[in-house]
């Protein structure tokens, strides 16, 4: 009788831990794409995912206040130097992936494989052609035929005074923006750039990448400067207005001529606190997979990470680019510089 309550607890214990198969993912991504594909994740797996949603500061805090006992194994952010920050403060550890290795080229991945980009996105600016002129800046390499000569070094000068549109310094897209024009031009030269691109904006930095766009729409501004996918989700968007708006717009891909253009990246890590380390593994080379990748990519308009991977017609559309290399680490150790110069140009 004994062994037979022994045998049975076993079986509960053995049960109870088939059970337990998850992941415990804290992610700052705040698209539709992700929630579909953790749903495929674990209908193909078997593993459960758990997702807390929040900001990304909010989430590296969350892990450095849990420390040890953080249930969390993935951090997924929307801007990779968020991921940098957690390995800096020790929340993040090596993975042990030849797939990661294999399929993201070093230049997106950390050299200690801590983290990995998952998708990029270009900071683009965006523009109404039937409104404004552009060719004093040389049209589009891609589109016309023509070299293009637009910068974001433009979007300080006289001519677009009063005219630009762009976010707060509070966004990380801005913050890895500010970071990639201190790599460019030094602190000073930075300032410089803060400096004319807040005398040139056309109203107070309000609202997301999105309502920049819109803001054109409404005729309270002439360039805006956008993340790529927002453009990609406005032309599909449910909302008709939506469409209208993004279909009057075009898109420039600054710094062609020079150093490209700024890329920013979504990525993933494993965190020092992970006890489903496989799992989250499994997970982050999920999302690696090639045809997750070009699901990403047709769904949220992201550029896939992993090479091959191809490109849906919206992306195709707005034709290749050079993208400014510089590497995420560098832009890291610019992330106090970056706040000081927005502070300092008043750039709110
Ligand atoms: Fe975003």
């Amino acid at each position: 009788m004994r062994s037979f309550i022994y045998l049975s607890l076993v079986l509960l214990l053995l049960i109870s831990c088939s059970d337990q198969e998850v992941v415990n993912v804290y992610s700052s991504r705040h698209y539709e794409v992700d929630n579909l594909l953790l749903e495929r994740f674990s209908a193909r797996t078997g593993i459960r995912v758990n997702l807390v949603k929040a900001d990304s500061d909010q989430l590296v805090a969350r892990l450095e206040a849990e420390g040890e006992r953080s249930r969390a194994d993935v951090l997924i952010t929307a801007d990779a130097s968020r991921l940098l920050l957690a390995k800096e403060r020790g929340l993040l550890r090596r993975m042990e992936s030849e797939v990661v290795e294999k399929v993201v080229p070093e230049h997106w991945r950390d050299s200690d494989m801590y983290w990995t980009g998952l998708t990029k996105r270009a900071r683009v600016i965006v523009y109404d052609p039937s409104r404004t002129d552009i060719s004093n800046l040389g049209g589009h390499e891609n589109l016309d035929g023509h070299e293009n000569l637009c910068s974001y070094e433009n979007l300080a000068s006289e001519e677009w005074r009063g005219r630009v549109l762009v976010r707060s310094s509070n966004s990380h897209y801005n913050q890895t923006l500010m970071a990639s024009i201190i790599a460019a031009h030094g602190e000073q030269g930075a300032l410089e750039w803060a400096d004319g691109v807040v005398e040139n904006m056309a109203r107070e930095p309000r609202g997301n990448d999105r309502d920049q766009v819109k803001f054109i729409a409404a005729g309270l501004g002439d360039v805006a400067v956008v993340n790529s996918y927002y453009m990609g989700l406005l032309h599909n968007s449910q909302n008709s207005e939506e469409r209208n708006v993004a279909a009057q717009m075009k898109i420039l891909f600054p710094n062609q001529a020079g150093r490209g253009t700024h890329v920013n990246m979504s990525g993933a890590g494993l965190t020092a606190s992970a006890t489903n380390v496989t799992n989250g593994i499994r997970l982050i080379e999920f999302l690696l997979d090639k045809e997750v990748q070009e699901e990403i990519a047709s769904k949220n308009y992201e550029y896939p990470v992993v090479e091959g991977a191809k490109w849906p017609e919206m992306l195709l559309s707005w034709g290749s680019f050079r993208e400014d290399t510089v590497s995420m680490e560098t832009l890291a150790g610019y992330r106090e510089q970056a706040m000081i110069i927005f502070n300092r140009a008043g750039w709110r």
